[in-house]
């Protein structure tokens, strides 16, 4: 594997193997697993977008398997004033070992990917999040153990999380069931089933998921959005027609009273916290995988 763009990259043995050593790396955390795995390195975290989760996990998680992390906003780089992707791409490959990227834009990702002699990660781009994908099957598989025939509902905007979902759920074997109003939908093809009733993707579900209504660049959409997309709150009714040990998960930020009720996302069902904190050992595993591999 070159890069983590997408998701796509990753077989479906790699990726068993990455989530082993995820709850590998989790489990030895206190007693420095992986601590020198990338020691001597530098990654570069390029942020063009706010972020709290995938910031502060990656630059946590570099340092915890010895590398320097460098943290870097979009507009403090000579990007912001028109030097190139491809240019800027080719400067940090020899610098860095890596760079993970945030930005409002996947072509600027890819292009990146394509000029860069590091292997880069996407650190959520308007089409995909893969590596909130990675902490959602981790916490999905602490939970039930085997992921293989889970059932897995995302209920509400078809937006970069859900896509993500569906690329990486299909390749573990989760059955990732869509329902999303008209004109929110995912387009198909990438495995997962779209639906239109949440009620008919939360049956048997073994877990709920959802996200905001509103994504980073949809700010002038939001009313709208609020609106239509007010029937597929996750909420009590529909965890009660969950399978009975169902989990809720949500990428965070939330908002209580809009996509998911206030119950449902502190209630005890609620696997959010771990999922928050499993971005940071999925994100370590890709990490040592992608840096350390032959290119
Ligand atoms: N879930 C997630 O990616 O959160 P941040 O936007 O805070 O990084
Ligand atoms: N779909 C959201 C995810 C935030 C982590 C967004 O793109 O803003």
């Amino acid at each position: 594997m070159t890069n983590f763009l997408t998701g796509e990259e990753l077989g479906a043995f790699e990726l068993g193997k990455l989530l082993d050593r995820a709850a590998e790396l989790k489990a030895g955390r206190r007693e420095g697993a992986g601590r020198d795995a990338l020691a001597g390195r530098s990654v570069a975290l390029v942020f063009e977008r706010p972020s709290t989760r995938t910031r502060i996990s990656f630059e946590v998680g570099v340092s915890e398997l010895g590398a320097h992390p460098v943290v870097l906003r979009g507009e403090e780089m000579q990007l912001s004033r028109g030097e190139s992707v491809g240019d800027t791409a080719r400067v940090l490959s020899r610098y860095v070992d890596a760079i993970v990227i945030r930005s409002g834009s996947h072509e600027t990702v890819a292009a990146l990917a394509e000029a860069a002699e590091v292997p880069v990660v996407n650190g959520l781009t308007p089409l995909h999040h893969p590596c909130q994908a990675l902490a959602d099957l981790l916490t999905m598989r602490e939970r039930f153990g085997d992921l293989q025939g889970l059932r897995l509902a995302y209920v509400g905007d078809g937006n970069n999380v859900a896509r993500s979902l569906a690329i990486l759920g299909e390749l573990a074997g989760v059955e990732v069931v869509v329902a999303a109003p008209a004109g929110y939908q995912l387009e198909e093809g990438h495995g997962a089933k779209l639906i239109a009733d949440p009620r008919a993707a939360a049956a048997g579900a073994d877990a709920l998921y959802t996200d905001v209504w509103v994504s980073m660049g949809d700010e002038t959409e939001a009313q709208r959005r609020r609106a239509d997309l007010a029937p597929f709150q996750l909420d009590a009714d529909l965890l009660a027609v969950a399978g009975e040990g169902a989990i809720v998960l949500h990428c965070l930020p939330a908002h209580p009273g809009e996509e998911i009720s206030a119950e449902a996302l502190y209630g005890e069902r609620s696997a959010v916290w771990d999922q928050a904190e499993n971005r940071l050992h999925a994100q370590k595993a890709l990490l040592e995988l992608l840096v350390t591999e032959e290119r």
